[in-house]
């Protein structure tokens, strides 16, 4: 299986996984030949692209670092959190479904070991801060593990990930899928979002405070000179610390209506660059020690003009993956391989 985007994809390419929408609704199943039609209405939904079986990538294997199943039901929990109106006797159903939710992403990510975030998310515009509020959990539960953390603290951390966005749940939705760049006053509102989560949560829901504080200040600046408190160091909770470098993340590797995905090697130097003025330098240690630069199943171009298939990822070789030459199927590992020695990936295709 690998990994083809949008603009590469073309008919008759088989569909490697099922296809799911924000609500978990089922757009397209495993093994349906994509056609001109399909690819269409991919791209002008949103989608960043889809995995597809074929002969030269059959022996790929793309681990998840939480189940597809999980991940759907996790999306569809958090979007109805979002849609909800009516609050009065959803808070109980919610507290008991969240805790649920979030033991069983706990419970997965630990007993994946050692795994790295080695994710291109496959979601439509429409549902982009659903997914994004899941990711950011998963994402944020893997360096609090690396960190330390115990399953209780996990679960403060994983909580407030999840809902680290719910204050846009009063946002104008137009202003927040915007297909631009935003204005300086709706800039502005969508500061309040912070604000408007905490208070929201703390007034319907009895979570532990330190929910709340992952949530009030996900959008601290380790230098102070984030929003909306400018608390600085380490008088911004651990776990806005790495929710915070969650967020950054999985926003700059998504596709949206007004910027294309960056690449985890763009955001990798992005966020190195801003450590210790946004970001907590020792949770971008943690952080980087996870992030799969070139993800298993994408293509990149070598230095030698041809392109290839990341097979497997080494651990702190992140820039040595072994790799699948697509023209002559020869498969390199460039970490062990004597004459692959001059070979280098230049770029991800995206
Ligand atoms: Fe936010």
């Amino acid at each position: 299986m690998r990994f083809v985007p949008m603009k590469n994809a073309v008919p008759g390419m088989a569909l490697g996984r099922d296809l799911y929408d924000g609500d978990g609704r089922l757009l397209l199943a495993k093994h349906l030949l994509l056609t001109e039609e399909f690819i269409k209405t991919l791209l002008d939904m949103g989608f960043p692209g889809v995995y597809v079986d074929d002969e030269l990538t059959k022996e790929v294997i793309i681990q998840e670092v939480i189940s597809p199943q999980i991940r759907r039901e996790v999306v569809k929990s958090v979007r109805d959190m979002f849609l909800q109106k009516d609050l009065t006797e959803k808070v109980s159903s919610n507290t008991v479904k969240l805790h649920k939710m979030v033991t069983e992403v706990i419970e997965e990510i630990l007993s994946n070991g050692d795994i790295m975030y080695n994710m291109v998310d496959l979601r439509d515009y429409d549902n982009y801060t659903y997914f994004h509020s899941v990711n950011v959990a998963v994402l944020s539960a893997m360096i609090g593990a690396s960190y330390g953390m115990n399953r209780e603290e996990l679960t403060v951390l994983t909580t407030g990930a999840l809902l680290h966005d719910i204050g846009k749940k009063f946002l104008d939705i137009d202003v927040l899928n915007a297909p631009r760049e935003l204005s300086f006053e709706e800039a502005n509102i969508i500061k309040e979002h912070p604000k408007a989560g905490y208070e929201f949560l703390r007034e319907n829901y009895n979570f532990p405070t330190r929910v709340f504080l992952g949530v009030l200040e996900h959008h601290e600046n380790y230098n102070g000179t984030g929003y909306p408190l400018g608390k600085s160091g380490e008088d911004i909770t651990i776990e806005a610390r790495i929710i915070k470098i969650a967020d950054v993340y999985d926003a700059m590797v998504s596709k949206r209506p007004y910027h294309e995905p960056a690449s985890p090697a763009e955001i990798v130097e992005y966020i190195m660059a801003r450590t210790g003025t946004k970001f907590d330098p020792e949770i971008v240690s943690l952080f980087l020690k996870k992030i799969a630069v070139y993800p298993v199943g994408c293509q990149v171009e070598l230095s030698t003009g041809e392109s290839a298939i990341v097979m497997e990822n080494f651990r702190y070789f992140p820039l040595r993956p072994k790799i699948k030459i697509m023209e002559s199927a020869k498969t390199v590992n460039l970490m062990l391989d004597e004459d692959a020695r001059n070979i280098t990936i230049l770029k991800l295709i995206m």
